[in-house]
């Protein structure tokens, strides 16, 4: 079935570039209805937008003839997905304070559909705590932000607050669209409007500037993790220590080498509804990382190499003011399996722990065989493909978010 956007362009330079996104959408066999704020007409006419959309392009609330063809709350659920695109800050205030005072924030607020705004503005406009207050807002409340690029702007200053290409919001309507939750709107299913935190891969902790203590954890079980959860349709941050694997679609992912940086890069990321703890995080690091080689003086005494434990960043979380509601984590076990991971739970203060016998060659292989340990008691699941665990993994945890409370 031909999957339809409603379109609400917002007045600012970025305005023209609503052109091209219709245009691409149209090829991607995708329907665009629009509607164009006072201050967009001012950069797009309606008879252009029209004429690309096929569609009657709304503009005042107050049209008469419009609201008897068509009210508003009808036209806000018409559509499968409600774009913001230009999204300016003015629109987005106005969205996250709730503002219906004309006919596109009137619709945004009469919608039950997903919205993705798209922002666009002035670098300092972007940067402007009211701005990031707003944003912070609206991701809460569910709506999906694109980050905007960086570059030179329309006002010759510099910096973040650029639209993306149309190409890249055409791909991201699409990726969206094409989310099983569009299909099957099962109502605990779905991530959609959740925020879900993962770490993945090992951490690299200096010796010196050319070596370092790593282990074997390849990330390929946080990553599809990663992959699981943006297909359920949460917004997914993803920090990872130095693995060799591609970004998985709609994941936003910070990289990160020390166990430090790592937890610096996940509290940064909270507020998170929910928590994975995947990576193999190292316990120790070097108490100082040398600044020049170190070099071996031949006399055959062991290696002067003083190690430091590293925060826990699972246990930080644990105990956090801003812990998520559901904070999961991984115990890499060869002997014990649920009885180290019963232990782990309480010492971590975790909901619940996923514990993998790492004793075969889990660790970079394709398969896994996990216990899920809660305060419940332990859910066994046969060995399978990684991707397989995360599908499992992801659709449990929408189950967990959905029973509880907001
Ligand atoms: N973890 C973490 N930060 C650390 C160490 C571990 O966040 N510094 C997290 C891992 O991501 C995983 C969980 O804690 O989710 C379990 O890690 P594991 O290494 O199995 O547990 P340890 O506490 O190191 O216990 P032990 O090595 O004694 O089994």
């Amino acid at each position: 079935m031909t999957k339809r956007v409603l379109l609400i362009v917002s007045g600012g330079i970025a305005a023209y570039k609503s052109l091209e996104l219709v245009r691409l959408l149209r090829k991607r066999k995708i329907a665009v209805r629009a509607v164009l704020t006072d201050s967009a007409e001012k950069f797009v006419t309606p008879l252009s937008l029209g004429v690309l959309t096929e569609d009657h392009v709304y503009g005042d609330m107050f049209d008469l003839k419009e609201e008897r063809e068509i009210g508003h709350i009808q036209l806000s659920r018409q559509a499968d997905l409600v774009v913001v695109a230009p999204a300016t800050a003015n629109i987005l205030a106005k969205m996250a304070g709730g503002i219906a005072d004309n006919l596109a924030t009137t619709l945004l607020l009469a919608t039950d559909k997903p919205v993705l705004a798209v922002p666009a503005m002035n670098v300092r406009m972007w940067h402007h705590v009211a701005t990031q207050r707003n944003l912070a807002q609206l991701r809460a409340d569910g709506v999906h932000v694109m980050e905007p690029d960086d570059g030179e702007m329309a006002c010759g200053e510099f910096g973040k607050g650029r639209l993306p290409e149309p190409e890249a919001i055409a791909a991201e309507i699409e990726r969206l669209l094409a989310l099983p939750v569009f299909d099957k709107l099962e109502p605990n299913g779905s991530l959609l409007g959740k925020h879900i935190l993962i770490t993945a891969g090992p951490t690299h902790e200096p010796i010196d500037p050319v070596r370092y203590i790593a282990n074997r954890s390849s990330g390929k079980q946080g990553f599809a993790i990663a992959a699981a959860a943006a297909r359920a349709g949460a917004r997914v941050t993803l920090v990872a220590g130095p693995v060799h694997l591609p970004t998985p679609a709609g994941v936003d992912r910070i990289d990160v080498e020390t166990a430090r940086e790592m937890l610096a890069a996940v509290e940064a990321a909270l507020p998170a509804d929910a928590a994975i703890m995947v990576a193999a995080v190292a316990d120790w690091r070097t108490a100082d990382a040398a600044d020049q080689k170190l070099k071996k003086d031949g006399s055959g005494k062991p290696a002067p190499l003083a190690l430091v434990e590293n925060p826990d960043i699972l246990a930080t979380l644990g105990r956090h003011v801003q812990r998520p509601a559901l904070l999961i984590g991984f115990a890499a076990e060869t002997q014990k399996i649920a009885e180290h991971a019963q232990a782990k739970l309480a010492k971590k203060g975790a909901d619940w722990i996923i514990a993998n016998d790492v004793s075969g060659d889990v660790m970079g292989g394709d398969a896994n065989a996990v216990q899920i340990v809660t305060a419940a008691g332990i859910e066994s699941w046969p060995v399978m493909p990684k991707g397989q665990v995360a599908d499992k993994l992801i659709e449990k945890v929408a189950h967990a978010l959905s029973a509880r409370p907001d």
